[in-house]
């Protein structure tokens, strides 16, 4: 399996320009991004201009996903227009969403949404800080679960992935990323919790990626040491320089 990155810019450049210019630097490492599952997830405005820059190197995502087909809904984009503009993949459940009031069963229709529409799920999940005690994996596995409620097994699982993103470690607030032990722990437990769902063989084939204050430092480590199939990148995706380092270094793991 190719590693994966998705590149979170959220609602960053502030201009068109400033996204094409970024997507044209990236451009110029297509043959390293390439070797990936790359993902460009930008602002909505600049789907389409954004989309044809990366074309021969990377897919589109889309930060967020609108639960339901078609119909007069003021203000909101559904799943088949972002579809018929290229959109593969999905964010789900970010936390940022969250803490706007998204809730668990709000993601659970988001993902039954975009699989719906053929768009991967990428589910994020997370804790809002960790607990000697270990309480927060009580947390995602509820997160988890209610997410991957009533979904069926084979076809699902195609169309699935999870994003573990502790919110404490996310954004510009974020307190530092994480250990690479304590990912390497989260990973297990994850699998272990989608084992307990579609089965062992199956659960094997979901990509799990991390998210948080990932940079070129702890890049290259937190990919060798502890178990993920990739990144979600949120600040350093907007410098095309440090997003090469990441690649790079998903590359050579
Ligand atoms: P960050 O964001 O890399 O800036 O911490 C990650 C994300 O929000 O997906």
């Amino acid at each position: 399996m190719r590693a994966i990155l998705v590149a979170n810019w959220k609602n960053y450049p502030e201009s068109l320009e400033g996204a094409v210019s970024l997507a044209n630097a990236l451009s110029r490492k297509k043959l390293l991004y390439k070797k990936l599952s790359f993902f460009v997830a930008p602002p909505l405005p600049y789907l389409d201009v954004v989309g044809k820059k990366i074309k021969s190197f990377a897919r589109l995502a889309a930060q967020d996903i609108f639960p339901s087909l078609g119909g007069p809904y003021t203000g909101s984009v559904t799943p088949e227009i972002l579809k018929n503009f290229g959109v593969r993949l999905a964010i789900v459940g970010h936390s940022e969403r969250r803490a706007m009031g998204e809730t668990n069963d709000t993601v659970r229709k988001k993902v039954k949404f975009a699989m719906r529409e053929g768009i991967t799920a990428l589910i994020c999940i997370g804790e809002n800080a960790r607990d000697a005690e270990g309480e927060h994996f009580e947390f995602i596995r509820e997160q988890l679960k209610s997410a991957l409620e009533g979904l069926r097994r084979r076809e699902d699982i195609a169309r699935l992935a999870v994003a573990y993103e502790p919110v404490w470690a996310v954004g510009s607030k974020a307190k530092g990323g994480i250990e690479p032990k304590d990912l390497a722990e989260a990973v297990i437990f994850i699998r272990k919790v989608l084992s307990d769902i579609f089965g062992r063989s199956n659960a094997a084939n979901i990509p799990i990626l991390y998210g948080g204050s990932v940079d070129p430092e702890n890049a290259g480590q937190l990919m060798r040491d502890t178990g993920v199939s990739g990144f979600i990148v949120g600040r350093a995706s907007l410098e095309s320089s440090e997003l090469d380092q990441i690649a790079k270094s998903l590359t050579t793991k």
